[in-house]
């Protein structure tokens, strides 16, 4: 049987601590990072840092190529969010050489105290994904007062380690997101040219709608989220026989009837992008009505998700005032005076409210 002495216990007490914060720590932010987007990985690197080595200071830098400059993306504590370290700042490019953290206790005695005069030490570390270098961490003044330790060492190491991977994913997700939205555009523009009747429209309802988000001040996330969805409102008509779409006269119920399934059909021409879930939903619903009386699914009031509330006014503001084939094109006034008379009805009051608003900011009462 082995016998610790005290100091030996706890040691190893304090290294099985240590192992468990390390564990749980990855625990943590392997799951999170794996749904944010970029500047919600940085803001969560930052965060982690803080609170789980206990320090005043956190900043993420990342590699600009072009200029080869370590510049600021996100920080929290002591920081200059303008300053950019070229190569000459030899100290914050140290760690790539070596690959691990480099620590500097007592900056104030050191040649960098001019570049960091509210700091008093400082550790960074190179994050790296799995094909390029993305930039660093630095962390500074620990809440104790206390030096760096090897095991701050290996805690910040475990967090670059992770955010490499998230935020490479990031990037390749977002580009990928962008080619397919980029495809997934020139079909709807494709679908647009083959019937002149529809020509511009998804540009148009998009206008629209960004317009009235603006006015109802959602935030920048939800605008964006609006936008993607007012591009690809009307994607399922891809699967709508082309003779209905171009048909010069009156719909007869059963091409009513096919039109009708647009919103489902685009919904499932998009259903495999599980990020766009919210997206998808907006789209099954633009044709719902609020006070649930004629919509497809009979849905009503918020059950209706708010982009589709909003892209229901873009898009009829947008029908009312195009040419269909069974009607002439009405005036904005006459397209205007139409919604009113159909809010709390069909269309959301609150939204029907915000494009008022939009309406007579840009004075197109005309
Ligand atoms: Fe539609």
């Amino acid at each position: 049987m082995m016998n610790y002495t005290d100091d030996n216990l706890s040691l190893t007490i304090q290294e099985l601590s240590n192992t468990y914060e390390e564990l749980s720590l990855l625990y943590r932010i392997s799951g999170i990072f794996s749904v944010l987007s970029v500047d919600e990985i940085c803001a969560r690197i930052v965060a982690e840092a803080v609170n789980t080595i206990g320090v005043q200071t956190s900043a993420v830098l990342f590699l600009d190529e072009k200029k080869k400059k370590l510049c600021t993306k996100t920080f929290t504590g002591n920081w200059d969010k303008d300053i950019e370290f070229g190569e000459d700042i030899t100290v914050l490019w140290k760690p790539f050489e070596a690959n691990r953290p480099s620590a500097f206790c007592k900056l104030r005695e050191t040649e960098y105290s001019t570049i960091f005069p509210d700091l008093k030490s400082l550790m960074i570390c190179p994050i790296k994904g799995k094909v390029k270098v993305i930039g660093a961490i630095v962390i500074a003044d620990k809440d104790s007062d206390e030096e760096f330790y090897s095991n701050d060492s290996k805690l910040l190491m475990a967090i670059c380690t992770q955010a490499g991977l998230a935020i490479e994913n990031a990037f390749l997700y977002s580009e990928l997101e962008t080619l397919l939205l980029g495809a997934i555009s020139s079909l709807v523009r494709a679908l647009e040219a083959s019937s002149h009747w529809t020509a511009g429209h998804t540009e148009r309802v998009t206008e629209y709608a960004v317009s009235i988000g603006h006015v109802m001040e959602l935030e920048k996330d939800l605008m964006e989220r609006l936008k993607i969805t007012s591009l690809l409102h009307d994607i399922g008509k891809i699967a709508t026989p082309k003779e209905i779409l171009n048909k010069n006269g009156k719909l007869d119920e059963d091409e009513w009837f096919e039109i009708k399934k647009h919103p489902s059909m685009g919904a499932d021409i998009l259903r495999e992008l599980k990020q766009f879930e919210d997206i998808i939903l907006s789209i099954k619903y633009h044709h719902e009505y609020w006070d649930g009386s004629r919509g497809i699914f009979g849905l009503r009031m918020d059950e209706i998700p708010l982009m589709a509330r909003i892209l229901a006014v873009a898009d009829t503001f947008d029908a009312l005032t195009s040419d269909r084939p069974y009607r002439l094109k009405r005036s904005k006034k006459e397209a205007i005076t139409e919604i009113v008379r159909c809010s709390g009805t069909q269309f959301d009051p609150a939204v029907v409210e915000s494009f008022l608003k939009w309406v007579e900011l840009f004075n197109l009462q005309r």
